[in-house]
């Protein structure tokens, strides 16, 4: 399958009904007499929220306003995801409670987008149960969004496009609204060619390709005279890198790290098996890359990663993990780990456990194995019966909440420096934000340290030190005793 380079003369299309859609738009807010709105309701990893932030770059060039949350809007774009069985319900779910919005407004426009429109079967379900979406139109063709919003408006028929191309487009050709105003999402490469035998990521983003060094470099520079002051290098494999002269991952960061306005370096996710000891060194050397390392581990028994594809064992592993933990004491490792994987049995998962209190993971995000219709590991024998997995998984978090709070714990005492990424989702005076080690803090601002005249929210993305004064099972608590 070929990787096609978009350039800019192949967009001309793309920003004709870029333009026509704001006279169009225009003239709908003239007749409606109101701004006109779009929603996006994102799923899955921070790919996706990356390509939200496109979608919105566009949306908001022809002329529409964001409205979030569950608010209904004149424009509403379901970013899906596919890699596990919920989170696919989630999107059925919600695509049966907008069409009810759909009958009492015929210019309103419905369209999915993301990782679920890879797989034929949801495709062919969103065309029989749910006949009002407006357009589907699948990851790979994201830059081509305004020709299909075009093409869909006005049509009875719904609009589907999906290729078995891969493109490569570069961010300074699409335009982005960030969510934050302190934080750049940068994809470096995209896809995945490591076929996991669970996964569906390869399927539905594609093979890998890898960004030109001096584009990101140049969108690097530009953030930062932005002021922005954390950057965060994706992909889902995002130290496979392989630039198109050679270059790999470590000359990306530190490409990142040496941008001196960047008080935040962070990337995801990386694979163990490209998880080098340059890559460490160079964590522990730029102190401005985070302090943590995220190494999904996916099963603790060396026969399990067999099945599953994944070209590392349990020493390998281990290796890298203690390696981190040597040259980057203050840090934290997170995981990524799947219960019940077809034929995983009692003994493999006590691999898993040992493998978790040996790693004493600071946070974990832990999965009930999903059958993923089209990948390997579906038409496998000994599909582990779903109240043993179950129970499996009680144990592992048991486990896992216990090491998380102790990581939280060993916080108490000390005075870091945070990242405010704002106000706290439960308490108004409460602001929130991450240590370099991306831990979660809340903490309080002393009377004397708050700016006369500032909401709570104004603080976003400014640095302070906080000290830490109370462990709880997924954050700290705190008070501010600088602020930066
Ligand atoms: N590329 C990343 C992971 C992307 S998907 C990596 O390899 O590390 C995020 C996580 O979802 C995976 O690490 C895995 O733990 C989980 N996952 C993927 N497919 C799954 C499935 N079929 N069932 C349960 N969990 C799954
Ligand atoms: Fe999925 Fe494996 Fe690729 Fe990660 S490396 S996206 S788990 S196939
Ligand atoms: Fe989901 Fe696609 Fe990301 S399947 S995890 S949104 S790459």
């Amino acid at each position: 399958m070929a990787i096609i380079k978009v350039g800019k003369g192949d967009l001309r299309g793309r920003d004709k009904a870029m333009s026509e859609l704001k006279e169009y738009f225009s003239a709908l807010s003239s007749r409606k007499g109101r701004e006109i709105t779009y929603n996006i309701r994102t799923y899955g990893c921070q790919l996706n929220e990356s390509d939200s932030e496109k979608l919105s770059g566009m949306l908001d060039q022809m002329g529409l306003t964001e409205v979030t949350g569950d608010a209904s809007a004149d424009v509403i774009i379901f970013n899906t995801c596919a890699v596990r069985e919920n989170a696919e319900d989630r999107l059925f779910g919600n695509l049966g409670i907008v069409k009810a919005d759909k009958k009492t407004d015929k210019d309103k426009i419905i369209g999915v987008c993301g990782c679920m429109t890879k797989v034929p079967e949801n495709v062919e379900k969103i065309r029989k149960s749910f006949p009002y979406v407006d357009l589907v139109f699948d990851p790979q063709q994201l830059h081509l969004f305004p020709v299909y919003l075009r093409d869909a408006i006005g049509k009875k028929k719904q609009l589907v496009n999906i290729t078995s191309e891969d493109y490569i487009v570069d961010d300074s050709l699409v335009p982005i609204l960030r969510k934050r105003k302190f934080r750049a999402l940068v994809p470096i490469m995209y896809g995945c060619n490591n076929f996991c035998t669970y996964c569906i990521v390869p399927y539905a983003r594609g093979r890998e390709r890898s960004r030109d060094i001096s584009e990101i470099t140049e969108e690097l520079n530009t953030l930062a005279a932005q002021g922005y002051k954390e950057v965060m290098l994706l992909g889902q494999n995002v130290n496979s890198y392989k630039g198109t002269n050679g270059e790999r991952f470590p000359e990306v960061l530190k490409a990142a790290a040496e941008i001196k306005e960047f008080n935040r370096v962070r990337f995801m996710s990386s694979h163990p098996k490209d998880v080098s000891d340059e890559i460490i060194e160079i964590m522990s050397s730029y102190s401005n890359i985070e302090t943590h390392l995220h190494l999904p581990l996916q099963s603790g028994s060396d026969r399990i990663l067999k099945l599953m594809n994944r070209p590392y064992n349990r020493e390998d592993y281990l290796k890298t993990a203690h390696y981190f933990r040597q040259r980057v004491p203050d840090g934290a490792i997170s995981t990524d780990i799947i219960v019940g994987f077809p034929g995983e049995t009692e003994e493999d998962f006590k691999g898993t456990l040992e493998v978790v209190k040996e790693c004493a993971f600071d946070s974990a995000f832990t999965f009930q194995y999903s059958i993923r219709p089209g990948t390997k590991a579906a038409t496998m024998e000994d599909q582990v019966p779903h109240d043993v997995v179950t129970e499996r998984f009680g144990r592992l978090l048991e486990l896992q909440n216990d090491l998380a709070f102790k990581s939280n714990q060993a916080k108490v005492g000390k005075t870091e420096e945070i990242l405010i990424e704002g106000q706290s989702s439960t308490a108004p005076d409460i602001l929130t934000g991450r240590t370099l080690s991306n831990h979660l803090v809340n903490f309080t601002i002393p009377e004397e340290l708050r700016v006369p005249g500032k909401s709570a929210d104004d603080y976003e993305g400014m640095l302070c030190d906080v000290e830490f004064t109370h462990a709880r099972p997924y954050s700290v608590d705190g008070k501010m005793v600088k602020l930066k």
